[in-house]
């Protein structure tokens, strides 16, 4: 008999693979994507419509109840486009925060429903559960539960329904709750052999919930973007725990790709952000969040005109944009790219900087200037772009603000301290397009903003950077 449901898996396998591969350019991103969700597709189908083999003689494999599965995927795909349709590109983050914890929670509910069904019973009337068996289950569920929790606190953070919840002695608590996990899950494994109690099982469930709030209240600053990825790496693993019980290889996969690829990109956001895992681990990472309005520190800024900026902008040799959140929200994309254009045909090198955690999503301000059909080897990613702004006439700072602090080297106590930043300080003359002396996301002044080769061009950016296109064009 031919294997359907192995050949939809190996099909389904081999597109997450590819997918992946694809995702990591620009310019394949979008189709990496599509081809990911059509291997998910096939490993759905293949999972529903041949499962009559079964993997287990108590038949507890065996899918029963198709038309609840096929209305609940009816039900999440609709509230899924609804949501994702009707997002805006501001709130991606919540968004994928939100997703993510769902997958969390679906990881650790195949544990609460399975575990049972995973006790030997022994010809006397006796019930244990093999190590081999009790690792995936527990593992599972509180991996899944910290990752649903963590996930639903740091949506609601992103979104400002929730603030910053510190207390004293709060990493030793945090440290303290992980190794009360680990005892608890020690402990019902020997309840479950010896006296079948569930009571450490509950327990454990109880104490990762408050592992998950704990660990991710205090997170603020810049560091939420660490956590996220964190928390989805979390999901993966937690989903590669009931592909293991299920004995279902794609899942197993997908939950493996999806752990490893969160995990690389975690200790990568670490390393740009100069934050140790173990700290982001324990809730120690991060300021205050939120980003609120702050006092200069007695220096002025300097106000400029566009049509002052416009002049700098035609006759310099070489412009670097620094894009930021507030390209995002201003939607300047494309008007920063027709400027791009307008410079270059006048002969100004023009280039774009991009800082790992610009925005508010990894990859924010590429998938931004992509969709304007900025050309992708005009983003220069920060370790490449610092040694070129001391030969850069001009720097076009468009919605950027704390991924160019210089508080981040300079100031010890503030939030972003060690992050490595865009040393755009080092140019000849920078001009910052926002609408106002307000902080960023870490909530901290900007001290480039009072430098005296630094201009501000106030407003909203897509309005200020219309403004620039005219000038130029008049000039
Ligand atoms: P921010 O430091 O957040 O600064 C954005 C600036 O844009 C604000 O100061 C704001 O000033 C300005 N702005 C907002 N709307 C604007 C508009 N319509 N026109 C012009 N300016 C506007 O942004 P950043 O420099 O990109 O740094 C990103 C921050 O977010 C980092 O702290 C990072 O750690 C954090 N974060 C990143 C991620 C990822 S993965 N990228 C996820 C979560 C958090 P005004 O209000 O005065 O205009």
């Amino acid at each position: 008999m031919i294997p359907f449901q192995e050949i939809g898996y190996l099909i389904g396998s081999v597109s997450f693979v590819l997918g992946l591969k694809m995702m990591g350019q620009p310019d394949s991103a979008r189709k990496g994507n599509l081809v990911a969700a059509f291997g998910m597709g096939m490993a759905v189908i293949a999972a529903l419509l041949f499962n009559e083999k079964g993997y287990h003689e108590k038949g507890y494999h065996v899918i029963n109840n198709i038309e609840f599965i096929v209305l609940a995927i009816f039900l999440g795909t609709l509230v899924g486009t609804i949501i994702a349709k009707r997002v805006q590109m501001t709130a991606m983050p919540e968004m994928v925060s939100l997703f993510n914890g769902m997958g969390g929670l679906s990881a650790a509910l195949i544990s609460l429903i399975e575990w049972r069904h995973y006790m030997l019973i022994h010809p006397e009337g006796e019930e244990s559960m093999e190590m081999a068996l009790y690792i995936p289950v527990i593992a599972g569920l509180i991996i899944g539960t910290i990752s649903f929790v963590g996930s639903i606190v740091a949506w609601g953070k992103l979104n400002g329904k929730i603030g910053d919840f510190r207390f004293p002695s709060q990493q030793f608590i945090n440290a303290l709750v992980l190794l009360a996990i680990l005892v608890t899950a020690a402990l019902n494994y020997t309840a479950f052999n010896a006296s079948h109690s569930s009571f450490y099982f509950y327990l454990t469930i109880a104490l990762a919930v408050i592992y998950g709030l704990l660990f991710v209240f205090p997170i603020g600053g810049a560091d939420m973007p660490v956590v996220i990825s964190l928390l989805n790496s979390f999901t993966g693993v937690a989903a590669a725990c009931g592909g293991f019980l299920y004995h279902n290889k794609v899942m197993l996969m997908g939950g493996v790709l999806v752990g490893s690829a969160g995990t690389i990109l975690t200790v990568i956001m670490c390393k740009a952000m100069n934050r140790s895992l173990m700290n982001v681990l324990i809730g120690m990472a991060g300021g205050n969040g939120g980003g609120s309005a702050t006092n200069a520190s007695g220096g002025s800024v300097r106000e400029v005109q566009a049509s002052d900026v416009a002049v700098m902008l035609k006759y310099a040799g070489k412009v670097i944009v620094v894009p930021g959140y507030g390209l995002a929200v201003a939607q300047a994309q494309h008007a920063c790219h027709e400027l791009e254009v307008l410079l270059e045909s006048e002969g100004v090198d023009v280039k774009y900087a991009i800082h790992p955690v610009a925005g508010r999503m990894p990859g924010h301000m590429n998938v931004l200037l992509a969709e304007s059909n900025v050309e992708y080897d005009k983003l220069v990613e920060m370790e490449h772009i610092n040694s070129e702004f001391a030969s850069t006439d001009v720097v076009l700072v468009v919605g950027a603000n704390d991924v160019v602090n210089p508080a981040a080297k300079t100031d010890p106590s503030s939030p972003i301290y060690g992050m490595p930043i865009l040393e755009v300080e080092q140019a000849k003359q920078i001009i910052v397009l926002k609408r106002s002396m307000k902080a960023g996301y870490a909530g901290i002044e900007n001290e480039l903003f009072f430098f005296p080769k630094c201009g501000m061009l106030f407003g909203d950016a897509k309005a200020s950077i219309q403004k620039l296109l005219n000038e130029v064009k008049s000039l």
